[in-house]
Order: C-alpha cells, then sequence, then structure tokens
C-alpha cells in the first residue's frame, strides 16, 4: 500500500539554481491514445523550442548541438509522454509535461494518474531500474521479449538511460483512495560542468 508520497531514484523537487527557460502543456491522456501522432507532435514541439537555446554544430563545443539536442529532447519526452497514453487508467485523463531549462542540464517532468494497481507494479519497476545496473537489465529484458513476444516490450526507461544518458527519478503521489498521481523525472546533462 502506498503511503501518501514515495520517491524512487533521484527526484529534484526545490529547485535553487537560475532557471534559463521554463514552459509546459497539459493534455489529456485519451486524446493521446486516441491519435497517437499526437505524442509525437508535443514532443517534437519541445525538442524544436528548445533547439534555439543550442548552437549549431560548428559553434557546439563544450556543449550539444542544436540537431542533437532537438532530437535527443524530442526521443526523451515522446517515450514518458507514450507512455502516460498508455497507463493513465483512472478518471483524470490529465497529463502534464514540465521543461526546465538550467544551467548545465535539461529537467523534463511528465506526470498522468493511475489506479492503486497500477501505481504498485510501476513502484515495483522503478526501484528494479533505479536499483540494478542498467545494461544488464536491457539484455534481460530482450532476451524475455525473444521468449515471449506479446505484451509491452519494457525498454522504454533503460534506452533513456543507456542510450541518452538520462537519469530518472520517480514521484509517486496519491491524491485519492484509488489515484495516484505519477511523475517521471528525466534529467539530461547538455554541457560539461
Ligand atoms: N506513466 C506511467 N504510468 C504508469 N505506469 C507506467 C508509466 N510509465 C511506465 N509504466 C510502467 O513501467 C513499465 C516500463 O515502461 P517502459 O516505457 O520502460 O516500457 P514499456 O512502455 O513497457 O515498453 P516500450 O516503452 O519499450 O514500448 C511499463 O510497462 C508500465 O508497466
Ligand atoms: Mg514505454
Amino acid at each position: 500500500m502506498l503511503e501518501s508520497s514515495e520517491v524512487v531514484g533521484e527526484y529534484r523537487e526545490d529547485i535553487s539554481e537560475k532557471t534559463l527557460s521554463e514552459s509546459s502543456v497539459s493534455m489529456q491522456s485519451d486524446d493521446l491514445y486516441r491519435n497517437w501522432r499526437r505524442v509525437s507532435l508535443s514532443s517534437d514541439f519541445f525538442g524544436k523550442y528548445y533547439s534555439y537555446f543550442f548552437p549549431y554544430q560548428e559553434k557546439a563545443l563544450k556543449t550539444v548541438s542544436r540537431d542533437e539536442a532537438e532530437n535527443s529532447i524530442s526521443f526523451v519526452l515522446n517515450e514518458l509522454v507514450e507512455n502516460t497514453a498508455k497507463y493513465s487508467n483512472t478518471g483524470d485523463k490529465s497529463v502534464q509535461i514540465y521543461v526546465r531549462l538550467l544551467d548545465n542540464e535539461l529537467l523534463f517532468d511528465v506526470s498522468n494518474f493511475v489506479d492503486e494497481k497500477v501505481a504498485g507494479s510501476f513502484i515495483a519497476l522503478a526501484r528494479e531500474i533505479i536499483n540494478n545496473d542498467p545494461e544488464e537489465l536491457y539484455m534481460k529484458r530482450l532476451e524475455k521479449n525473444i521468449e515471449d513476444e506479446k505484451g509491452d516490450s519494457g525498454l522504454g526507461y533503460l534506452t533513456l538511460i543507456n542510450d541518452y544518458k538520462v537519469t530518472l527519478g520517480f514521484k509517486f503521489d496519491r491524491v485519492d483512495r484509488d489515484v495516484v498521481q505519477v511523475t517521471v523525472q528525466a534529467k539530461m546533462k547538455y554541457k560539461e560542468a
């Protein structure tokens, strides 16, 4: 049984440093589910929007380039937003994307609402990801997917960690007897500290 609030991994809440830019969008998970292109549309929007903070390739010495920023932001958000469309299962269909640009990193917070049961298995999965070697988990998962072909691949978060060098944090807030708000925070370093 979930306490009123629980965090798995590292979750940054009180940001003391200067925020260079912040933006957010609220949507409905069933809209996303109804037409999947809304997932990539919203992710691509933030990718393009934030890419303008980054220099062109030839000037990107200690930071990522504009193209790289656009692609990574879009890919990372796409994974997080897709999950809200797939797993939201309560009356509250709200999905919130919140993006913060800090001095050395980008913070993405994506939240949605699920019931107690889904929250429970998500907490277990989050703990498994945080407490194990992500590359090993990835290989295990691949093998498992070959054995039983059905179901979700379970590679989304592991791909973000392994290939996009993203750090993940998970927050679970009980809002009602059978309603839990889940927030996934992805942290992406874009500059050498
Ligand atoms: N926003 C969310 N709300 C509730 N449960 C979630 C959410 N995101 C992920 N989960 C749970 O965590 C599991 C792992 O998510 P992940 O994105 O890594 O893989 P997947 O969605 O199963 O497959 P893939 O992303 O490879 O298509 C999911 O199968 C689901 O059980
Ligand atoms: Mg996924």
